[in-house]
């Protein structure tokens, strides 16, 4: 098979990851006999630094056109980079989100997954950790309280402020489609958090999630309260399968359950609109601090690469193979700099991305 994929390396440690990634794929064609074209195109503060801002129309048209987006990251030191003076619609940044917006990107993906290798790096108790995790966060991305109207004004002389959540059942269904499509190619349970006990919109959506759910018999689907899951998180979230919920609820645990993982170079992300592209990127940053260094970890971009095959292509069995490269590379001992720990082989970036390639 043929596709087209959009390359965005960005800022920072970017265009050290995308290279590994890119590395990754080249084998999985090898492999598999199929052709990827990449078309690398300028976001974030090599964008401002060539054209004066963080995306150019004619960039977000190529993405658009493309079968898929991978990208690295983008930003540098927020106080001290040379863009900083910049208003921050004229920021790296800013390209994130009018990418995310042009592509119609409404699912964000996170997945969290504890590695058996890692486990010692993990911050929850020890049996916890014992027990393992591999759940997924399909988080609503362009709708709810993030998107709603606000304002703030003076209403009898008080300072006020108001931001409003809002949801129609068309924007719940379109979300709750997807995260039962991934259960069902996972181990076949969704958890819809919301605050039903609360708010209208919560109840809106529990009721379009579970109208969803009568299309996916084998699909288990559970309701649980958003306090509750930020509990369980910490506690059992060996429970979880696919976690699905709205833009702010979402904001807040994917962070959460990374953050258990212990590790913010091992974590993925996807997100996906209607139709193609899907965009692909690692949940971490541009860590400035670390690039040109070859200390970076790759394996958050590769997996997200990994993410492009199963989700934008169709390909699962690919998807695997990287996936289980991965897994083999860290078995055998080696680590990055942010995942070292004792009796354990160093390896920069660069070697760490040949590692898994040739594991594929
Ligand atoms: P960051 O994620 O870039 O870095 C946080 C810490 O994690 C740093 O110490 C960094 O060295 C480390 N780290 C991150 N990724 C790593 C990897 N692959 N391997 C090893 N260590 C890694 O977050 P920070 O420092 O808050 O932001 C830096 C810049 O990146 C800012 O301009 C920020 O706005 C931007 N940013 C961009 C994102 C994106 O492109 N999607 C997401 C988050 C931040
Ligand atoms: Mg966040």
């Amino acid at each position: 098979m043929e596709f087209n994929i959009s390359v965005i390396s960005g800022d920072g440690i970017g265009p050290e990851i995308v290279r590994e990634a890119k590395k990754v794929l080249d084998r999985i064609c090898k492999k598999y006999g199929h052709t990827f074209n990449y078309t690398e195109v300028l976001m974030g503060g090599v964008s401002i630094d060539a054209h004066g801002v963080p995306l150019t129309e004619e960039a977000l048209r190529t993405a658009r056109e493309s079968d898929s987006v991978l990208l690295g990251a983008v930003g540098g030191i927020v106080g001290k980079d040379s863009w900083y003076d910049l208003p921050p619609q004229l920021r790296p940044e800013a390209g994130l989100l009018k990418i995310r917006k042009g592509l119609g990107l409404f699912a964000n993906l996170r997945p969290a997954l504890l590695y058996d290798e890692l486990k010692a790096a993990c911050p929850l108790r020890q049996d916890i950790a014992e027990a393992g995790f591999d759940l997924i966060v399909v988080r609503e991305l362009t709708g709810g309280i993030y998107f709603g109207e606000r304002k703030t004004e003076e209403i009898d002389g008080v300072m006020t402020a108001t931001d409003i959540l809002k949801y129609d059942e068309n924007e719940i269904r379109r979300i709750a489609v997807k995260a039962f499509e991934i259960a069902s190619k996972r181990r076949n349970k969704v958890t819809s958090v919301d605050k039903s006990n609360v708010l209208d919109s919560s109840r809106l959506w529990a009721k379009v999630v579970e109208e969803t759910a009568k299309s996916y018999p084998s699909v288990t689907l559970e309701h649980m309260l958003v306090d509750n899951c930020a509990m369980q998180l910490v506690r059992d979230p060996g429970q979880f399968d696919v976690i699905l919920t709205e833009n702010m609820f979402g904001d807040i645990l994917s962070d959460e359950a990374s953050m258990i993982t212990g590790s913010i170079g091992m974590l993925p992300s996807a997100s996906l609109g209607e139709g193609k592209p899907g965009l692909y990127e690692p949940s971490h940053g541009a860590a400035p601090d670390i690039a040109g260094k070859d200390l970076a970890n790759p394996i958050a971009t590769i997996l997200s690469a990994a993410m492009m095959l199963r989700f934008s292509f169709d390909m699962d069995k690919e998807a695997d193979d990287v996936e289980n490269a991965v897994k083999a590379v860290l078995r055998e001992g080696y680590r990055t700099k942010d995942i070292m720990s004792e009796g354990c082989i160093y390896a920069g970036c660069r070697e760490m991305g040949t590692l898994i390639s040739e594991r594929i």
